[in-house]
């Protein structure tokens, strides 16, 4: 079937149809160029790199700058999926103008095709600002990331019927405000449902259930990259840490036993210029004594 380039209207057909959408993060070209291939309607390219990639203990120390050169290597690499690029903190909450060129940034220096920011109803004005300037925005609430330690950790949200009405009321101020489409993370599965029915635009869920309207997943969680710890929304599949330690392990085996480089591995010369190469090395081979190698010792120093 022919391919061609995921839209903000084909993904918001796909919600009309009932059709599931499907987001993964991508952080680099070899990533991008795998995921395009198996066919995502969407990359995005998360700030979670700060924890992923990067090494960071969260995602609040991730810069523009990271996220910007992430972003151009993952649009090298991409051709039919839409590209998202995710604001880093304090890159877009101080003020609206602010917002607007660091969004514009994505687009322009990272290639992006639309930006992702968490936040909610408070968020709203800036989303509008963003939106009006001509940038498409996908909303974020639920478990932020961003502000973990404020909601006491990385829990779940929207477990009380008052919580599960702040979200809904906050999926609503950013479809209001423009947005094209909402990730809810870590909601209960029925919440997460209810709101995603509420809603004209599509809902993309992170540990938020089937009902949403949209998967997304993290690439080293869902290909065990990255396995320190895997969250209860995780499903790996694959396991591919293990494969990468076991085939380095055997890289480290085979030069201790020169097994690598093999015969197929290396480069060869023609015998004659060998020769000559070895005879002219005797006039370059000095002994302390300053008098020049004698024949044959040339070829013993370099097989020494
Ligand atoms: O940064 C990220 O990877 C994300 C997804 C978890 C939605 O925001």
């Amino acid at each position: 079937m022919d391919r061609k380039k995921v839209t903000i209207p084909a993904l918001s057909a796909k919600k009309q149809r009932g059709e599931p959408i499907t987001m993964i993060t991508a952080y680099d070209y070899p990533g991008a160029l795998a995921v395009d291939e198996a066919g995502v309607d969407l990359i995005l390219v998360g700030d979670s790199l700060g924890m992923v990639v990067l090494g960071y203990d969260s995602t609040v120390p991730v810069t523009m700058d990271e996220m910007i050169n992430h972003t151009a290597a993952v649009k090298r690499g991409t051709r039919f999926a839409h590209l998202v690029g995710d604001m880093p903190f304090l890159s877009y909450q101080a003020d609206a103008k602010e917002a607007i060129r660091n969004a514009g940034r994505f687009l322009k220096e990272g290639g992006a095709d639309s930006i992702k920011l968490e936040g909610g109803a408070a968020l709203a004005p800036i989303v509008k600002a963003i939106v009006d300037a001509g940038i498409a925005v996908m909303g974020h609430i639920g478990l932020t990331p961003q502000s973990a330690s404020k909601l006491g950790g990385y829990r779940v949200q929207g477990k009380t019927a008052s919580a599960a009405q702040q979200l809904l009321e906050d999926a609503l101020a950013l479809q209001e405000a423009g947005a094209y489409a909402i990730v809810l993370e870590t909601t209960p599965d029925r919440v997460s449902e209810f709101i995603s029915k509420q809603l004209a635009i599509p809902t993309i869920g992170i540990g938020g259930g089937v009902g949403c309207d949209g998967q997304v997943l993290v690439f080293h969680d869902l290909l065990g990259y990255f396995d320190r710890f895997s969250p209860k929304h995780n499903k790996r599949y694959a396991n591919l840490k293990p494969i990468i330690v076991d085939a380095v392990k055997q890289y480290v085996a085979d030069v201790h036993t020169r097994t690598f480089p093999a015969a197929e591995n290396s480069f060869t010369i023609d015998d004659a210029q060998f020769e000559a190469f070895v005879q002219a090395a005797r006039s370059t081979v000095v002994h302390s004594d300053g008098q020049h190698a004698e024949e044959g010792e040339a070829l013993g120093k370099i097989y020494g």
